[in-house]
């Protein structure tokens, strides 16, 4: 479906689930709810045929022991994004702001960008003791990733794309696209700047706004 297709579809966020787990956006179930531009899905890349054997969990799926099925657990989400990843070093004196961004002249055309940041080298995915003063995106930078190129996953280095003082409008500037998908908390310290096939496989939970995922980048 091309990019800017209008359709009835669920509502793209981005829930931190708990402290220490990943998220991933996800779709919720409220068909109807929002008219929303659904992004471009592919299958294939470099020849290949990604095929999805999970099974999506649904209200009406067969539960252990009962005759009334799942019941109304939770939404699930397509297979999310997998395809060519930019891995890029940030500059360690500063939040990602659209001064950085521009910086970093990431191309139009890459759609997936991880960023390696000050958070990996001081290790605060290892401390115990969560730590405001990570590393993150701030309002101007994530305003500007929207509207100056083609990036459609953000992926970082500690808990939030957003720095703890702008997680609001980082996060509301990223999703309101309904576009972007945020993977968080990666663990990027033997990752060299350069690109990667990445595959994030969410699990598929209905109704969820974020899940945990398995990351991998493959060189
Ligand atoms: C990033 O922003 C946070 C506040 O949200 C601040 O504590 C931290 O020092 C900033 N980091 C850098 C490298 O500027």
């Amino acid at each position: 479906m091309a990019a800017g297709t209008m359709r009835r579809v669920q509502l793209m966020l981005l829930l931190q689930l708990c402290p220490g787990i990943l998220t991933l956006a996800v779709r919720s179930l409220d068909e109807g709810v929002l008219r929303i531009a659904v992004p471009e899905r592919r299958e294939v890349y470099n020849n290949g045929k990604i095929y999805d054997i999970t099974h999506l969990i649904t209200p009406e799926m067969s539960k252990w022991g009962t005759a009334d099925g799942m019941g109304q657990v939770v939404t699930v989400i397509d297979s999310i994004k997998n395809g060519p990843a930019l891995v890029v070093d940030v500059p360690r004196d500063s939040n990602i702001s659209a001064k950085v961004m521009k910086s970093l002249q990431i191309s139009k055309g890459v759609h997936r960008v991880l960023f390696r940041t000050l958070n990996t080298d001081r290790k605060l995915m290892y401390q115990t003791e969560f730590d405001s003063n990570y590393v993150g995106i701030v309002k101007d930078g994530a305003q500007w990733i929207v509207e100056n190129t083609d990036i459609k996953l953000v992926g970082i280095d500690f808990l939030s794309i957003a720095t703890y003082d702008d997680a609001v409008p980082t996060h509301q500037a990223l999703l309101r696209t309904r576009e972007i998908v945020v993977v968080e908390g990666l663990k990027l310290e033997d990752i060299e700047a350069g690109i990667y096939d990445l595959h994030c496989l969410p699990i598929k939970v209905l109704g969820a706004h974020g899940t945990p995922t398995r990351c991998i980048l493959m060189e």
